[in-house]
C-alpha cells in the first residue's frame, strides 16, 4: 500500500470523465487500499481515483464518527438511484480545493448502485453525511467539483487563492 499524492485545483485531470471498470484485478485492488490509505492520512471521509490521478470509477469512503470504529466502504461503477425529493444542506470541502468549504444542497437520500470488490452487484441506501459524500465523490467520477456551482468570478477566486499557496514553498527560519 501507498500513499499518493492527491491532484488539487486547477488540474485538466479533475474535470475528465473516469472510464467505467470491466475486471477487478489486482490492479484495482491494490488502487483501493491505496486510495483508503491516502485518504486517511489526508483526513477526508471519501476520496476518488480521478483526485489521484487515476480515471477509474472507483472511490472510497468513510464516514464513521471519530469515536466509532473505522467503516472502510469501496464502490466501483457506482450510480446514484431514486433521490429524495427532500434535500439537505452541508457545508463541504475536498481534498482537492484545500481550505475551501462552500454549503451545497443535495437530495436528503438516494440509493447507490455499485459493484463490490468482489465483482458483486449490491444496492446501498443512504441517508445524511452518507448520501452527501457519496454524491459528492460520483460528482468526482464525472469531472465536477463543488466550485463547479458558483459564479466564474469567486471560483477564479479561489482557484487562483489555491494557486498562490502551491507556488509559495513553506517560509521557515533556521
Ligand atoms: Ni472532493
Amino acid at each position: 500500500m501507498s500513499i499518493k499524492d492527491i491532484i488539487t485545483v486547477p488540474s485538466e485531470t479533475l474535470k475528465k470523465i473516469s472510464e467505467p471498470v470491466e475486471k477487478i484485478g489486482i490492479n484495482e485492488k491494490k488502487l483501493i487500499n491505496d486510495l483508503f490509505e491516502t485518504m486517511y492520512s489526508s483526513k477526508g471521509i471519501g476520496l476518488a481515483a480521478v483526485q489521484v490521478g487515476i480515471l477509474k470509477r472507483i472511490l472510497v469512503v468513510d464516514v464513521s464518527t471519530k469515536q466509532e470504529k473505522k467503516n472502510p466502504m469501496s464502490f466501483i461503477n457506482p450510480v446514484i438511484k431514486n433521490v429524495s425529493k427532500e434535500m439537505s444542506v452541508y457545508e463541504e470541502g475536498c481534498l482537492s480545493i484545500p481550505d475551501t468549504f462552500i454549503e451545497i444542497e443535495r437530495p436528503k437520500t438516494c440509493e447507490v448502485e455499485y459493484v463490490n470488490i468482489n465483482g458483486k452487484k449490491e444496492i446501498i441506501k443512504c441517508d445524511g453525511l452518507l448520501s452527501t459524500c457519496l454524491q459528492h465523490e460520483i460528482n468526482h467520477l464525472d469531472g465536477k467539483l463543488i466550485i463547479d456551482n458558483l459564479s466564474k468570478l469567486k471560483r477564479d477566486f479561489i482557484i487562483k487563492k489555491i494557486s498562490k499557496i502551491k507556488k509559495n514553498p513553506d517560509r521557515i527560519i533556521v
